[in-house]
């Protein structure tokens, strides 16, 4: 089986449900309150796991309470956490999300994820070599992801990005990464770009892959686009949709799934994420999307 390595952030989501969303300096009664593991890295480690993937973790947490939860969270979904930074002093990350009429709005304070840096990269980044697929996103510092691309370059790795929360990719990384996916909004940000999403689909063709929602997902082939559709769900809650997509669709990848069924894959995984609360919650296991 290939190997699935995940470098990205690890978060305690503290959500709250509530029907009006406060204005500024405004407070309002909301209708529900939890606390479950997220964090973009750790959602693709999950969503990947789930669906049959042999998954290493890369990230950092502190030595606190959330911390503890996240690994076990981890360890209980068959992900390899031992190389795993734990920090004393530092905050595990965490990320206040707000539901409101199946919305969110979300502020993530990274903590720990800022130590998910070119420091712990460059001691860990021997064993990376060993693996076949390599997830990242955007929650841990951009030096990382530079620093990762560039040692990562001389081996036949699949690099893919998620560029979120997006910011403004450099060039270096555009050109040694295989996939990137960004949504509709993000891709202008990402690539830097005021340009129509077919005129930057065809720059980039077979590597960007833009997701659009219930729309589905858009690519290039090399000719022309291509529009893998969605599944139709009741949707509950879309946080970690994107990610659940990233960590199908680098399963369906290191099985050497053909682009198009790849991405197929990776949106009924997505589409089932979001028919249930909770960025982890309702990411489904390989027969979920096997027997949509
Ligand atoms: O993509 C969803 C995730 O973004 C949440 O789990 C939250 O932790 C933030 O990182
Ligand atoms: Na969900």
């Amino acid at each position: 089986m290939a190997k699935i390595a995940v470098i990205g952030s690890i978060n305690m989501d503290l959500v709250v449900e509530t029907d009006i969303s406060p204005k500024k300096g405004e407070t309002v009664l909301g209708s529900n309150f939890f606390a479950s593991p997220g964090g973009k890295g750790a959602n693709q480690a999950v969503a990947a796991a789930r669906l049959g993937g042999e998954v290493t973790m890369f990230g950092s947490i502190g030595k606190d309470q959330n911390g503890e939860i996240l690994l076990a969270n981890l360890l209980e979904e068959n992900i390899d956490t031992t190389y795993i930074n734990i920090l004393d002093n530092i905050p595990t990350g965490v990320a206040v999300i707000e539901i409101c009429e199946k919305d969110n709005r979300i502020v993530v304070v990274p903590g720990a994820n800022k130590y998910t840096n070119e420091e712990y990269l460059t001691k860990v980044a021997e064993s990376l070599v060993s693996f076949d697929v390599i997830l990242m996103q955007l929650e841990v510092p951009l030096e990382s992801i530079v620093f990762m691309t560039k040692y990562l370059s001389p081996y036949d790795k699949i690099i893919i990005l998620n560029p979120a929360p997006a910011i403004a990719i450099p060039e270096e990384v555009l050109t040694r990464i295989t996939y990137i996916t960004p949504n509709e909004h993000e891709y202008l940000t990402v690539l830097n770009t005021s340009s129509s999403i077919e005129e930057t689909l065809r720059k980039f063709p077979t590597k960007l892959l833009i997701t659009c929602g219930e729309k589905g997902v858009v690519y290039c082939d090399g000719n022309s686009v291509i529009t893998v559709p969605s599944i139709k769900v009741d949707v509950v809650d879309t946080t970690g949709a994107g990610d659940t997509f990233t960590g199908a669709f680098g399963v369906a990848i290191s099985e050497g799934r053909p682009l198009r069924e790849a991405i197929l894959f990776a949106n009924t995984a997505a589409g089932l994420s979001t028919t249930k609360m909770g960025a982890q919650k309702g990411m489904p296991t390989r027969e979920d999307v096997e027997n949509n």
